[in-house]
């Protein structure tokens, strides 16, 4: 008898949840021009500073200059215009064929206290900037948007995460969309300048950051691992593509879709590795960003991400990885976290195209507002396990309150204003109680120092 009540209860709540598809009403945006960021200022002064977290306590500062001899130095402090701090750091700039590159300065500033703005200036002269640093207790909010471009999009969806506060923005790759034109990496650090010298910005690749040329330029990255180098050395990482790093209970890991990932690769050791050392005492919640999405029922690179899936998706399943972020496909999607199993209304997530309770909710963000404008076309029917989605410009909010609940809002671009579209809870897997006794089992493995 309980059970055929079930059965009903869950008809009835499977009719108020069915996938949610944009309403009809709303107007797609068509994709907008790029936007002019012209550097006006002197050519000793910094432009395009941004921010990126540097082990515990501390920041890097990365700015460009114009002119060779300015000193790569950060003076610092917790007083506007007094500065009682400063660190230098190291140069570097780099050539793609006719193009020169700025001096490129990377100063790692710290130990910074938590939760407290610090104001600076870069190379001893020019603008004041300030930031905040991150918490040292929950709750922690995190902006998540890929494929974020240059457009006008991509300023009114900037625009939109700096209307209210967050602690650090997570970019699952597809940064400048420069696509060999380096002029365009100068303008897209000018144009974001404002937002990453305020937050640590911490970036993973897509494939417009590869910029390959058979022969002349094989490996790639020249420009991104020169301009946005990541802290993959503190993670025991050998490459910029691919690290980790903590912030207040969350470890992050920020995978690599543009380089070996196979089993037995370099980077899936690497991964092997850090996913042994996860304490889920000091981080409860496992986040994950990678490029190209595992799961995507868009119509637009079906099918791209699928080799990576295959090889790491045991990986992460098997280590209780919470949420698995994507971008490359440009518009949002969510594989499931509410979903009827059968009789039973449960936290539901997914594991190898199927619901399971203790896998990793997945979410595809590409949706910053880049000049190739939006992937429109799904593949019907819609697969039971994507429980929303829809191709317009936005950015998500992860909210991770405690060690239990974090709150997910999907903010749509509607035009210039921003709407929140989408608003759900997740819970921690460790908080589960038939996944948590499978964690509770794996001892963290610490390095022999
Ligand atoms: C971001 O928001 C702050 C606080 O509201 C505001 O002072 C600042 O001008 C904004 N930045 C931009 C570039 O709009
Ligand atoms: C965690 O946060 C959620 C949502 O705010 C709240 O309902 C819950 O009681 C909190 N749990 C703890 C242990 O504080
Ligand atoms: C979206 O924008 C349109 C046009 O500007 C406006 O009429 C509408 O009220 C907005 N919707 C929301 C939910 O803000
Ligand atoms: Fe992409």
């Amino acid at each position: 008898m309980p059970s055929l009540i079930l059965l009903i209860l869950s008809a009835v709540v499977t009719l108020f949840l069915r996938p949610h598809h944009a309403s009809p009403d709303f107007i797609r945006q068509p994709p907008r021009p790029i936007v002019n960021t012209p550097h006006d200022l002197p050519e000793s002064y910094s432009q395009q500073v941004h921010l990126s977290l540097v082990g515990k306590n501390y920041m890097k500062v990365s700015w460009v200059t114009e002119e060779s001899n300015v000193p790569s130095i950060v003076d610092y402090g917790k007083i506007a215009g007094k500065y009682d701090s400063s660190a230098t750091g190291e140069t570097t700039s780099y050539r793609y064929f006719l193009y020169t590159s700025g001096e490129i300065h990377h100063v790692k500033i710290g130990p910074l206290d938590p939760a407290t703005t610090y104001y600076y200036r870069c190379g001893g002269s020019g603008p004041e900037f300030n930031f905040k640093t991150p918490p040292a207790t929950f709750p922690i909010e995190f902006v998540v948007v890929g494929d974020l471009g240059q457009t006008e999009w991509t300023r009114s969806t900037l625009d939109h995460i700096n209307a209210s506060n967050y602690d650090v923005l997570l970019l699952p790759g597809d940064l400048s969309y420069a696509d060999l034109l380096q002029p365009l990496w100068d303008s897209f650090g000018r144009l974001v300048e404002p937002y990453a010298s305020k937050r640590p910005w911490m970036v993973t690749e897509g494939n417009h950051e590869q910029e390959k040329l058979p022969i002349i330029y094989p490996e790639g990255f020249i420009a991104y691992n020169a301009r946005w180098p990541m802290p993959y050395e503190e993670s025991g990482s050998k490459s910029n593509l691919y690290y980790s790093f903590d912030t207040v209970g969350t470890h992050i890991i920020m995978l690599g879709s543009y380089t070996d990932f196979s089993i037995g690769s370099d980077q899936y050791k690497w991964l092997v590795s850090d996913l042994a050392k996860i304490d889920r005492s000091i981080t409860p919640w496992v986040l994950v960003l990678v490029h190209a999405p595992w799961y995507n029922s868009n119509k637009a690179h079906q099918g791209e991400g699928e080799s990576m899936r295959i090889a790491m998706e045991e990986l992460l399943y098997n280590s209780h990885v919470d949420m698995i972020f994507a971008g490359h496909v440009h518009a949002y999607e969510r594989f499931v976290s509410l979903l009827i199993s059968i009789i039973l209304l449960l936290k539901t997530r997914v594991y190898e195209n199927d619901i399971d309770p203790c896998g990793p909710t997945y979410i595809t963000i590409g949706d910053g507002g880049n000049r190739e404008g939006l992937a429109m076309k799904y593949k019907e029917p819609s697969p039971s396990i994507s429980l929303y989605r829809e191709a317009s410009f936005g950015h998500g909010r992860l909210r991770i309150m405690n060690e239990t609940h974090a709150r997910w809002l999907w903010h749509r671009n509607n035009d210039s204003t921003s709407v929140v579209a989408e608003d759900v809870w997740f819970e921690s897997l460790i908080s589960s109680h038939s996944c948590s006794q499978k964690i509770k089992e794996k001892v963290p493995q610490h390095d022999e120092l």
